[in-house]
């Protein structure tokens, strides 16, 4: 639960050669230019944000409201959850018939918010699952609580269900030029909250980066032209450093290998964030910055043995999206090195919804008619933080052209 706080990482890249891309993307389409975004042949450098309870809001005047105040702060692309996780006792009353979780989906709540983005200038990622609630309803539900977590990535019944579920999301919104980007997996990792890291997924098993290939492989199938990104939180795989060993934002052993996911055929950009907990120093968080900036070199000799970083870094010639940040450095330095930036999470204020919709997780609660707080929302009357952001936008903005 707490690690979800924390936000997420997502990754997208054209798995087309550029030229056959450019002729047949369809007008208004999100896409790569190398390490930066684009659309219609101009560059897109953004500052997004985070919004996960944006199709949950039960009034459309409360979806203008929240893009309305996104717009303001400068907000070109957000994330939302393209799921609704609920749990068995929610589902008591709607589910006679066998159903999983995600089929209750009300999908004309999230086609509202896809279909308002354009009116405010924004484009929308969509993420398919979420390591902290969604997975693990599919492990209690199909897997029958399984033993550990990453059962979720290699069991043929739940991958197969996860993929039903991907393909009505995909098949749903695949012409539609306000979805930026597909993201599989919010924060996928080994282990979650309730189920722990098995035997099969360890550093080194590539578990995780096996499933972003085959569900990225998958969705590109179903759908040639968007974007697609895994959603990780950007750790990496750099073993044979023994200073390293123990940390496990490089020792593989949440399950990520940022380098090798980010070559990935069909991921067309990576997402990472700064890790919470003790990691989040000003000048950790600008190393961590700068370990993840494409095409340059990751300094790490003696991982070389494994895998040419270097390399990856100049051939994989794809773009990163940094997010949850805190210190105005940070932005700073990812503006510097050219990444997008897209923080957790957005903050909306004058809803008229109160109470909170049930099915909302995390800190639930709608208050006094505003979004959600996990404690990180940056609500407008915070100018000092949300100017940060909204300067960071102008300075994209005088980019993307
Ligand atoms: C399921 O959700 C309901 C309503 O949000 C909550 O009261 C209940 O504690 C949850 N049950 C479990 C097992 O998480
Ligand atoms: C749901 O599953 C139960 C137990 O397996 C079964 O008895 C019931 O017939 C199923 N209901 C439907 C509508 O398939
Ligand atoms: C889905 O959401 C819409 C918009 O909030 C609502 O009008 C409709 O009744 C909902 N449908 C179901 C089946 O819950
Ligand atoms: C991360 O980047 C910093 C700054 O370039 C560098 O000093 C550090 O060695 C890098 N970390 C690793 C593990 O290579
Ligand atoms: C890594 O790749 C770069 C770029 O292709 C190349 O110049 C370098 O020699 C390679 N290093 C190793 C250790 O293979
Ligand atoms: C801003 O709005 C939030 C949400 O209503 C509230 O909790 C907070 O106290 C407000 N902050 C200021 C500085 O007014």
């Amino acid at each position: 639960m707490l690690a979800s706080f924390f936000a997420f990482a997502a990754a997208i890249a054209l798995s087309l050669s550029s030229s056959a891309s450019v002729s047949a993307l369809p007008s208004g389409f999100a896409t790569t230019d190398g390490t930066r975004f684009s659309v219609d042949g101009k560059t897109l450098d953004f500052v997004g944000a985070n919004s996960y309870w944006l199709p949950l809001l039960t009034t459309e005047t409360d979806v203008h409201t929240s893009f309305q105040q996104m717009r303001d702060q400068g907000v070109k692309v957000v994330r939302t959850w393209g799921f609704n996780a609920i749990n068995g006792s929610e589902l008591a009353g709607a589910l006679e018939s066998n159903l999983t979780y995600y089929q209750l989906w009300n999908s004309s709540e999230l086609d509202y918010v896809v279909e308002t983005a354009s009116q405010y200038g924004i484009k929308m990622i969509v993420t398919f699952t979420n390591n902290w609630h969604g997975s693990d309803l599919y492990l209690a539900w199909i897997a029958g609580n399984p033993t550990t977590h990453d059962v979720f990535f290699t069991d043929p019944k739940i991958v197969a269900s996860y993929q039903r579920y991907v393909r009505t999301i995909v098949e749903r919104y695949k012409d539609s030029p306000n979805v930026f980007a597909w993201e599989l997996m919010n924060e996928a990792r080994c282990g979650s909250d309730t189920y722990p890291s098995g035997p099969a997924c360890v550093p080194g098993s590539e578990t995780v980066l096996k499933w972003y290939k085959e569900q990225s492989d998958f969705v590109r199938s179903l759908d040639p032209f968007h974007m697609i990104t895994t959603g990780g939180e950007g750790q990496f795989f750099w073993p044979g450093d023994t200073a390293l060993a123990s940390d496990f934002n490089f020792n593989g052993q949440a399950g990520e290998d940022f380098d090798r996911e980010l070559f990935l055929d069909n991921i067309d950009f990576a997402t990472y964030l700064i890790p919470g907990s003790g990691f989040d120093t000003e000048g950790w968080g600008i190393d961590w910055i700068t370990n993840h900036s494409i095409g340059k070199s990751y300094h790490c000799l003696l991982a070389k043995k494994l895998f040419n970083f270097s390399a990856a870094a100049t051939r994989a010639n794809k773009p990163i999206i940094l997010e949850s940040l805190i210190y105005p450095s940070w932005v700073q330095h990812a503006l510097d090195l050219k990444h997008a930036i897209m923080p957790w999470q957005f903050g909306a204020l004058g809803l008229t919804e109160d109470g909170g919709n049930r099915l909302i997780k995390y800190a639930d609660e709608i208050l006094n008619g505003a979004s959600p707080n996990d404690g990180l929302a940056i609500y407008k009357n915070n100018t000092a933080i949300w100017d940060i952001f909204a300067n960071a936008a102008l300075v994209q903005d005088s980019r993307s052209r």
